[in-house]
């Protein structure tokens, strides 16, 4: 089974090919192509949506037909499409998912609606492994989102905690700004952090202490405004800078680690997924690494370029869709906010 995979949902478009024995779930991806617009937004400090609406329209279509050659493979061979319906930027979305309808009604091909979110917490199943064994914990951190899941089954899901305020992304993003560093700011602040003392800083772990499984991250930001502030030489003074990025980092990493096993140990399930752009951290993942042995959890890792925005996962995602036999919702659109624990019920059908 060959499955198109599109996603458009923020500021990254992206297409791949997965192919997908009926077999075992297996499969491999054959062709795929990311381009980012963060060259773009930079100068407005932010993703502006309009303008990542019109990237995304200028590059799709090329896109699929270079993946598409890549891949050896042409329309009447693809079996599926599966885009990303949802949530993201309303734009954005519109852009991939009309090109999927068009493109699904002329080749006369399904199109599988992808919850972005169910894409990077099956991402781990891209691997040769395959997807873990249910149920699992995810640890889902991206962007604009910081969730400890519980996976049942293909399309069940609950929430077993969530943050209260700021995502653990957007802590990374904001802290960078206050050093000045370019969005995505994660990256930037580990990179720094790698030549820093984490010791030397000691930032708050908000919640960390209570026997509750959700997050909370405004406190930690309102400490890093105090700490850049007092210290004003971070400007020329680079050991300082470092120093502050890893104090940050490791405050992040530690709530988000030690979280996902209690998440674990709450609803005693020994397996732990980490997915989405924070997933990518290096020291997220060793520092689970150590703690899942202590307590007899397997820890699940997607690879490094399959934590953040990728079309890999929204094909892997309407495969196993498919897989499960959830029936091909038609009569759909696209979502700008669209739950998790709400895809049991499918999209809502749009009004004829
Ligand atoms: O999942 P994603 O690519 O996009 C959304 O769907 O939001 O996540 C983007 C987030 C950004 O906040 C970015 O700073 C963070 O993931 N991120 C990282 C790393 N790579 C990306 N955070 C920490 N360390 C990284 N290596
Ligand atoms: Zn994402």
């Amino acid at each position: 089974m060959l499955i198109l995979g599109i996603e458009t949902s923020c500021d990254e478009t992206a297409v791949a090919i997965y192919e997908a024995s009926q077999h075992n779930g297996k499969g491999a991806i054959l062709a795929e192509r990311i381009a980012s617009q963060i060259d773009i937004h930079v100068k407005f400090g932010g993703v502006v949506p309009e303008v990542a609406s019109r990237a995304h329209l200028e590059i799709l279509p090329g896109m699929v037909d270079s993946v598409m050659a890549e891949a050896t493979t042409a329309w009447k061979n693809i079996d599926a499409i599966a885009v990303t319906a949802g949530p993201g930027l309303m734009g954005a979305l519109l852009v991939g998912v009309s090109y999927a309808k068009a493109a699904g009604m002329i080749n006369d091909i399904p199109v599988i609606p992808v919850h972005h979110m169910e894409g990077h917490l099956l991402a781990p199943g891209l691997s040769g492994a395959g997807l873990p064994p249910f149920p699992f914990i995810t640890l889902l951190v991206s962007g604009g989102h910081t969730m400890l899941v519980r996976a049942d089954a293909i399309g069940q899901y609950s929430i077993v905690g969530q943050t209260l305020d700021d995502a653990a992304g957007e802590c990374f993003d904001k802290s960078a700004r206050l050093l000045n560093l370019p969005y995505p700011g994660g990256p930037e602040i580990a990179r720094l952090a790698q030549h820093g003392n984490p010791n030397r800083f000691k930032l708050p772990r908000p919640l960390l202490r209570r026997d509750n499984t959700n997050f909370s991250f405004s406190g930690l930001k309102t400490a890093v405004v105090h700490l850049v502030r007092q210290n004003p030489d971070w400007e020329t003074d680079a050991q300082l800078k470092y120093d502050i990025a890893a104090g940050i980092e490791t405050a992040i990493t530690d709530i988000l680690a030690q979280k996902s096993i209690q998440a674990c140990l709450k609803e005693k399930v020994s397996n732990l997924v980490i997915a989405g752009g924070v997933a990518a951290n290096q020291q997220l993942r060793a520092k689970l690494g150590k703690l899942v042995a202590q307590h007899h959890i397997t820890c699940h890792l997607p690879e490094i370029k399959y934590c953040t925005d990728n079309a890999a996962m929204i094909a892997f995602c309407g495969s196993q869709t498919a897989r499960a036999k959830k029936p091909i919702v038609t009569n759909w659109d696209c979502r700008a906010r669209w739950p998790l624990t709400q895809l049991e019920s499918g999209l809502p059908d749009v009004p004829a």
